[in-house]
């Protein structure tokens, strides 16, 4: 499966010239941003994780993946808040689902409890919740409670269907 041009154009993988500009985003999002040292030990590890960012001129959002065994771990989907509501979330998850579904049969993540926006994204690629970890973020500010949403079978056609339904919508097919 090849990318969407369009989502070619806009997505790119992140490098370490990116990472300025990702983490200014990230001070804007977050009470314990992740630090250079975590990105750039992330981004050392290209056989196992990916790192895209939304632009590609100025960055606008990035996200990651972790791939594990049988499982695409998503790490983050952040997106520059005023630049939210224009589908760039759904492109940033698109290039990772995409990437997901040649590797691993399951996609999951744990998103806070209180962040609607974020989890309604996530129901949009398939994912729903499959428990609760209590405590999962404590000391960041945020609800300590993670709600975890988990997709199966992504390598199916029904979810490579989705994935393509989706590209559509966002005009990126
Ligand atoms: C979650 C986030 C990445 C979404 O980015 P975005 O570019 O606004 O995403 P999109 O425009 O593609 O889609 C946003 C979706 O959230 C929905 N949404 C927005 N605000 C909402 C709210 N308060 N309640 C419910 N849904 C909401 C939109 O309707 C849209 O859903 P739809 O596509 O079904 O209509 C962005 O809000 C963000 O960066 N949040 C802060 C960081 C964060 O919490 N990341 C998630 C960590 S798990």
């Amino acid at each position: 499966m090849t990318l969407p041009t369009t989502l070619d154009q806009m997505i790119a993988p992140m490098t370490s010239d990116h990472l300025p500009q990702v983490m200014a985003i990230d001070a804007q999002c977050y009470p314990l941003p992740w630090s250079r040292d975590v990105y750039e030990a992330e981004l050392a590890r290209p056989h196992d994780r990916l790192y895209v960012i939304a632009g590609p001129d100025q960055v606008v959002g990035h996200a990651g993946v972790a791939f594990e065994k049988d499982e695409a771990h998503i790490t983050t989907v952040t997106v520059s808040p005023d630049c939210r509501g224009q589908g760039i979330g759904a492109r940033l998850f698109l290039a990772l689902a995409l990437a997901a579904c040649r590797r691993n049969t399951s996609l999951a993540l744990e998103v806070a409890a209180d962040n609607p926006a974020a989890q309604a994204l996530y129901r949009r690629f398939g994912l729903a919740p499959v428990g609760i970890q209590r405590g999962y973020y404590a000391n960041m500010g945020l609800s300590p409670d993670a709600v975890v949403m988990r997709v199966d079978d992504i390598q199916q056609p029904d979810y490579v269907n989705r994935l393509t339904r989706i590209a559509v919508e966002l005009d990126c097919a």
